[in-house]
């Protein structure tokens, strides 16, 4: 069940989505991005945010999953990678969350080996506190206790995503 009021309303997650557009816009400036959403979490943050960040740009989605129900696994499936060639390219990864690290710490490495010009990252929404590995982080929306939260894209056994919303996940118990 979700917990009745939101835990980040609209509105603070829509001003935080141009806070960061407005700084990615700034550090490409000159330059073309080629944005990576993760899917399927960050479909709904990713088309958000490019509409707003002001450089010109490609895009394109991996899929990636890690998760069987609320806990990591650490082990990652890519079940659908890149159609664009990244050697030389300015790659800006967007991702809705970050828990243990495991899923952007593989997406990473297997990145780089195809040689971009650069690889930032760029997540909504950071549980800090559950890092199992190191993964620097460029651009973070809220840095969150240890939640598991539904919605704006995020789900619990694929069920939530659709909410405008992110709100709390509590299993009936
Ligand atoms: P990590 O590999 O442990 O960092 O897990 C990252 C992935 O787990 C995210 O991309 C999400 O898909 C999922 N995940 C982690 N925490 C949550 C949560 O609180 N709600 C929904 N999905 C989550
Ligand atoms: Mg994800």
């Amino acid at each position: 069940m979700i917990t009745g009021k939101p835990f980040l309303t609209v509105e603070q997650i829509q001003n935080k989505v141009k806070e960061l557009a407005a700084k990615i816009s700034e550090d490409y400036q000159g330059k073309e991005l080629l944005s990576v959403g993760i899917l399927r979490g960050a479909f709904m943050f990713f088309s958000d945010i490019v509409k707003l960040i002001q450089v010109p740009m490609d895009i394109d989605f991996l899929i990636a999953s890690s998760y069987a129900k609320t806990e990591s696994t650490g082990e990652v499936i890519i079940h659908a990678d890149l159609r664009i060639d990244i050697t030389n390219k300015h790659v800006l990864l967007i991702e809705d969350i970050v828990d243990t690290g495991l899923t952007l710490k593989y997406i990473k490495e297997i990145l780089l080996e195809r040689k971009p010009a650069s690889l930032k990252i760029c997540a909504l929404l950071d549980k800090k506190s559950r890092r199992k590995v190191n993964v620097s982080l460029d651009y973070i929306g809220f840095e969150i206790p240890n939640l598991y939260v539904v919605g704006y894209g995020l789900d619990y056994e694929n069920k939530f995503r659709n909410l405008p919303y992110i709100a709390i996940f509590k299993k009936n118990t």
